[in-house]
């Protein structure tokens, strides 16, 4: 499985904080989507492996949970926090910023492959809302100007890319 080595050893040290290895399932599952971006079918079977599990044991977790992906997302992730402070400082019209710059919906992918935009609960800065994590980033009192600007950024990374 393609993961950076440093999930690799995050995963091992893990697996011995519990006295029974397949208690690790949850935070190993966490670990993957961190790291990978979603969970696939490979990724089921590699901890299925880990954690001596049937394959059966670990879907059932990934699709009880609904912050598992099984999809994989955009270059860049744009989670939009929605609850209550950020819902009521203009959230949502945010959110609705970056779907039109990016002329795609909430969950899939832009037609480029760039952009995953997700309404995500709260980012623990409720006093700073809007709030919004680009990848790794946390931006706060974002508004409709801001997400134009901060979409604008991605959008000259994008284009200041080399081509493949
Ligand atoms: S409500 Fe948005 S960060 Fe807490």
């Amino acid at each position: 499985m393609n993961l950076k080595p440093a999930t690799f050893q995050q995963i091992d040290e893990v697996i011995t904080h519990y006295p029974v290895k397949r208690s690790a399932v949850l935070p190993l599952l966490h670990l993957i989507q961190e790291d990978a971006g979603f969970i696939s079918n490979e990724a089921i079977e590699w901890v299925a492996q880990k954690l001596e599990l049937q394959p059966i044991n670990v879907y059932e977790v990934v699709t009880f949970y609904p912050m598992f992906r099984q999809q994989p997302i955009g270059r860049h992730h744009i989670k939009v926090c929605r609850t209550l402070s950020c819902a009521l400082t203009g959230g949502y019209k945010v959110c609705e910023q970056f779907q039109k710059e990016f002329d795609c919906a909430t969950g899939e992918v832009s037609a480029d492959g760039e952009v995953t935009i997700e309404f995500v609960e709260c980012l623990a800065s409720c006093g700073t809302g809007p709030v919004v994590m680009i990848d790794d980033d946390l931006h706060e009192k974002v508004d409709c100007d801001q997400a134009k600007k901060l979409s604008d950024q991605i959008k000259s990374a994008v284009q200041a890319r080399p081509k493949s």
